[in-house]
C-alpha cells in the first residue's frame, strides 16, 4: 500500500561507502559503561573527528578474533566520541563488551543507509523500538529533541525482555519528564514489584495517538517483532510507504562486494540498513537467500 505522496526516502548522501575504508583503524576505548547483564556501551574517541547520520553503523574488529557490524547510539552532534551499544551474544561481541578503557579496538565506517530524520521535518513520528533495536534510534532521539520544533508529536515505544534488561534507563526517565515527548516502556515479563507496562510492544501501537496521514514510523528490533508492529501500524492506517525499518544480515565487507549480506535484490550494508518497507516487504519474511 503507497500512499502516493512524497514519502521521505533514506537520504542518497548516507549510502555512499568509502570503498578506499576496508582497513580498520585503531582506536582506543575512552569509556565502557555497563547497560544490563550482557550489554555494555563503549566510546571510543578517534584522533580525528568523526560524523555520522543516524541509522549508520560501523566494523568493529577485535584483534585476532574478527569483525562486526555495530551501528552508532551515541549523539549524532556530540563532540567526536563514538558510542556504540553492544549485546554479547558470541566471540566477537563478547569480547567488544568485556573491554576496559584505554584497550585498543580497530574500528571503520561509518557505512549505510539513515533514518529519515531531517526530511520527517514538519511531520509526527513514532519510534518503535524492542529490545537492542533503541540503540540505532538513539540517534533519532537526539536530533528529533534538538530541533523539538520541527516535528510535530513524537511518541516513543520501547519494549524489553524484563526490567533488568531495560537500556539507557537514567535517559529514558530524562525523556519521560519532558513534556513535548511520549515515552511508552513495556517489558515482556515482570515480577509483581514492576509498576509499569508488560506485554509486547507492538501492543502498545493501538493505544498511541497516531495520525496515519502525518506520521513517519521508525522501527527497529528483532525481526518478528517488526512485523508485529508493522501489523499493527497497518492497523491504525499507516501506509507502507510512512514506515522505516533497520535490518541486520550477516556482514563481511560492508562496502556492497562480498554479497553475505544479500537481502531479496538488495545488499543490507549498501541499500540498508535502513530501508522504507514498501521497498523492501516482498523479501521481509525471507531470512537468508
Ligand atoms: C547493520 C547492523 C547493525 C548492528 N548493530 C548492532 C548493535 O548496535 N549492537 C549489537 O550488539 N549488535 C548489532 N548488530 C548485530 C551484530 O553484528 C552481531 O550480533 C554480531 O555480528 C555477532 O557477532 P559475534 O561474532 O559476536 O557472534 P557470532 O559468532 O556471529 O554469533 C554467535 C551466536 O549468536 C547469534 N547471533 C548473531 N547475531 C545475533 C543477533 N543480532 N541477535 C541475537 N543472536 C545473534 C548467532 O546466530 C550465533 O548463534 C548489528 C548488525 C547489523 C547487520
Ligand atoms: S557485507 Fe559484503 S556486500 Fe554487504
Amino acid at each position: 500500500m503507497s500512499t502516493g505522496h512524497n514519502v521521505p526516502e533514506a537520504r542518497e548522501e548516507c549510502r555512499a561507502p568509502s570503498p578506499d575504508s576496508l582497513l580498520p583503524m585503531p582506536v582506543p576505548v575512552t569509556r565502557v559503561r555497563r547497560e544490563t547483564a550482557d550489554v555494555a556501551t563503549i566510546e571510543l574517541t578517534p584522533a580525528s573527528a568523526f560524523a555520522f547520520v543516524p541509522g549508520q553503523f560501523n566494523m568493529l574488529y577485535m584483534f585476532g578474533l574478527g569483525e562486526v557490524a555495530i551501528s552508532l547510539s551515541g549523539d549524532p552532534a556530540g563532540d567526536h566520541r563514538i558510542v556504540h551499544t553492544v549485546r554479547a551474544v558470541g566471540a566477537v561481541s563478547q569480547a567488544i563488551t568485556r573491554l576496559r578503557r584505554n584497550d585498543v579496538i580497530g574500528m571503520r565506517g561509518p557505512y549505510g543507509s539513515c533514518w529519515p530524520v531531517a526530511e520527517s521535518e514538519g511531520s509526527d513520528i513514532v519510534i518503535v523500538a524492542g529490545g537492542l533495536g533503541l540503540a540505532p534510534l538513539r540517534p533519532v532521539i537526539y536530533r528529533v529533541l534538538a530541533h523539538r520544533e520541527r516535528y510535530g508529536r513524537v511518541a516513543v515505544l520501547y519494549g524489553a525482555r524484563g526490567p533488568a534488561e531495560i537500556l539507557y534507563r537514567r535517559e529514558l526517565e530524562a525523556w519521560r519528564r519532558r513534556l513535548d515527548v511520549d515515552i511508552t516502556v513495556t517489558v515482556d515479563h515482570a515480577a509483581a514489584d514492576w509498576r509499569g507496562n508488560v506485554g509486547v510492544v507492538p501492543a502498545l501501537i493501538p493505544r498511541t495517538p497516531i495520525d496515519p496521514d502525518h506520521v513517519i514510523a521508525m522501527v527497529c528490533g528483532p525481526e518478528i517483532m517488526m512485523r508485529f508492529a508493522i501489523d499493527a501500524l497497518q492497523q491504525r492506517g499507516l501506509a507502507l510507504d510512512r514506515i522505516f525499518v533497520s535490518m541486520e544480515r550477516n556482514m563481511k565487507c560492508a562496502i556492497g562486494l562480498c554479497g553475505h549480506c544479500q537481502f531479496g535484490p538488495t545488499f543490507v550494508c549498501r541499500d540498508g540498513p535502513v530501508f522504507r518497507f514498501d521497498r523492501i516487504a516482498p523479501f521481509f519474511n525471507i531470512r537468508e537467500i
